[in-house]
C-alpha cells in the first residue's frame, strides 16, 4: 500500500494476517501525529467522554459528542481509516435508527463506525452495511454493556463464553462487517476467533494472535487516571505536564518568565512621544482638578 494513498476499509481486508495498527484518539493534533507516525486506522472512540470530559462510563457520550470529535479528526486529513463509534443507544432501538445515526457520523467525516455487540446488534449491523455504510465490529468486554457484564471483566474465560464470542463473531461477519474489535478476552479464545475469520480481528488486552492491535492514545501517552495493564506505556505525558506547569507557575512568581524573548517593544522615537503624550494628559487632568476647587 502507497504511504500517501488514503486506507481504505478493502485494505483493512486485505491485511488478514498481517498486523494493522490503530489508535483510539479524539482531536485534530492528535489525529494528525497518530497518522504521520504511521497508524491504519484512527478510531474515535466512546472512551472520549471519560478521557476528555472526566465522566465515569461511555454511557455518557453522545452522537453530537462523537460526531464533534470525529470533524476534528477528519479535519486532520488523515491517510489512516476513520472510524467513529456509536455510543450508548443510537443503534439499538430500531435498524431505521441505527442506520441514520451511522449516516451522520459519516457525514461529520468517518470512514465507517463502530458499534460493540454480537448476535443481539446483527440485525443492525446488516442495516447500516445495506446503507453503504462500512461497520467494525466489538466484542468480548463491551464498555456500553458494563452493567449488564457486571463489571471490566475478562471475557471468554471459560469454554461456554469462548464458543458464545466465537458465534457473536461469525454472526458479525455474515453481517457484512469487515473487521472485529475483541476487547479484554482470553487470548486463546481470540486467537481462535481469529483463524476462524475471514475478516481481520483487532485486539486490546486480547493477546498476540489477532490480526491488529489497537490502543487507546491516552493510555499509551500516560494520561489517562485508570491505568489498563494491558496498554503499553510509552511516555508519561502525566508527569511531564506536570513538571512544565509546575515549572511556569515558578516562573511567573519569581518573574523569569516572560524573558525579553517573549515580548516585543515599542521603537525608541515612539516610546519617547508615548511618555510625552502621557505627561501632557497628566498635567490636564490635574488643571480640570484645579479649575474644580
Ligand atoms: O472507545 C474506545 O476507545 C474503544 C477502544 C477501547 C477500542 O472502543
Amino acid at each position: 500500500m502507497g504511504r500517501d494513498r488514503k486506507v481504505t476499509v478493502t485494505d483493512f481486508l486485505n491485511m488478514k494476517g498481517g498486523q494493522i495498527v490503530m489508535v483510539a484518539t479524539y482531536d485534530y493534533i492528535t489525529a494528525k501525529l497518530c497518522d504521520q507516525a504511521g497508524v491504519d486506522g484512527i478510531l474515535i472512540g466512546d472512551s472520549v467522554i471519560m478521557n476528555l470530559y472526566g465522566f465515569p462510563t461511555t454511557h455518557y457520550a453522545t452522537l453530537r459528542d462523537i460526531a464533534r470529535h470525529t470533524q476534528a479528526v477528519a479535519n486532520a486529513k488523515p491517510r489512516a481509516l476513520v472510524v467513529a463509534d456509536m455510543p450508548f443507544m443510537s443503534y439499538e432501538a430500531s435498524r431505521r435508527e441505527a442506520v441514520k445515526n451511522a449516516s451522520k457520523l459519516i457525514r461529520a467525516g468517518a470512514d465507517a463506525v463502530k458499534l460493540e455487540g454480537g448476535e443481539e446488534i446483527v440485525d443492525k449491523v446488516e442495516a447500516i452495511v445495506k446503507a453503504g455504510i462500512p461497520v467494525m465490529g466489538h466484542i468480548g468486554l463491551t464498555p456500553q454493556r458494563v452493567l449488564r457484564l457486571g463489571g471490566y471483566r475478562l471475557m471468554g474465560k471459560t469454554a461456554e463464553m469462548g464458543l458464545k464470542l466465537l458465534e457473536d463473531a461469525k454472526a458479525l461477519e455474515e453481517a457484512g462487517a469487515f473487521s472485529i474489535v475483541i476487547e479484554f478476552t482470553a487470548a486463546e479464545v481470540a486467537a481462535e476467533i481469529t483463524r476462524r475469520l475471514r475478516i481481520p480481528t483487532i485486539c486490546i488486552g486480547a493477546g498476540p494472535e489477532c490480526d491488529g492491535q489497537i490502543l487507546v492514545l491516552h493510555d499509551m501517552v500516560g494520561l489517562s487516571e485508570i491505568e489498563p495493564f494491558f496498554a503499553k506505556k510509552y511516555i508519561n505525558l502525566r508527569e511531564q505536564i506536570l513538571r512544565a506547569v509546575s515549572e511556569y507557575v515558578q516562573d511567573v512568581k519569581q518573574r523569569r518568565f516572560p524573558g525579553p524573548e517573549h515580548y516585543r517593544k515599542m521603537r525608541r522615537e515612539e516610546y519617547e512621544r508615548f511618555l510625552k503624550m502621557l505627561e501632557s494628559r497628566d498635567e490636564a487632568q490635574r488643571e480640570g482638578m484645579h479649575s474644580r476647587c
